[in-house]
């Protein structure tokens, strides 16, 4: 048991962590990064874009000809951020690796910067990334939004976050 416990503990620390979100746990969390907080209307199409992005993980990679794409959101590495290796606009001024890590913080701040740093009000905003035009039509994106506003709040996952909350409002850390 206790070797069990500190093989655990050695994979936290020292294991390349990673994160798989369900869909509706990346919705309230980028609810509570400011995706979207006034009007809700967008979160569901960025939670659209992560999953055929990256099926919703956080370390994910691959790179197409010239241009490798990095994290949840497939980041373009030769325009938003900069991987040391070759040249990039670095637009969202980061080293690359930053977003393969589980903080989604910086991922999200990024993508605020592709979209225009203003509410969705056109999918034109997602021109950035082909696959959101393919796969997140109104159907996909609605589905996402009853699951998660309608059902997902009945889910453990969520009381415990609204309990959180209202010990610590300022502070969500969101725990699997
Ligand atoms: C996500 O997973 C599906 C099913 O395994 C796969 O077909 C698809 O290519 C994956 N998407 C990405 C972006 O890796």
């Amino acid at each position: 048991m206790k070797a069990f416990l500190l093989s655990v503990f050695y994979l936290l620390i020292v294991g390349h962590e990673t994160k798989v979100f369900d869909a509706c746990e990346l919705f309230y969390l980028l609810r509570s990064y400011g995706m979207d907080s006034s009007t809700w209307t967008g979160l569901h199409q960025f939670v659209c874009l992560a999953t055929f992005a990256s099926n919703l993980t956080t370390n994910y990679f691959t790179s197409e000809g010239d241009h490798p794409y990095y994290g949840l959101f497939r980041l373009n590495g030769a325009k938003w951020c900069s991987n040391g290796k070759q040249a990039s606009k670095n637009k969202c001024s980061i080293a690359c690796d930053k977003f393969l890590d589980e903080d989604i913080k910086d991922d999200t701040e990024c993508v605020k910067k592709v979209i225009g740093d203003k509410e969705i009000v056109s999918s034109k905003q997602f021109s950035e990334w082909p696959l959101y035009e393919k796969h997140c039509g109104v159907e996909a994106i609605t589905i996402i939004a009853l699951r998660c506003v309608m059902f997902f709040p009945m889910s453990e996952w969520f009381q415990q976050l609204l309990k959180k909350k209202k010990e610590n409002p300022l502070h969500i850390k969101v725990h699997k």
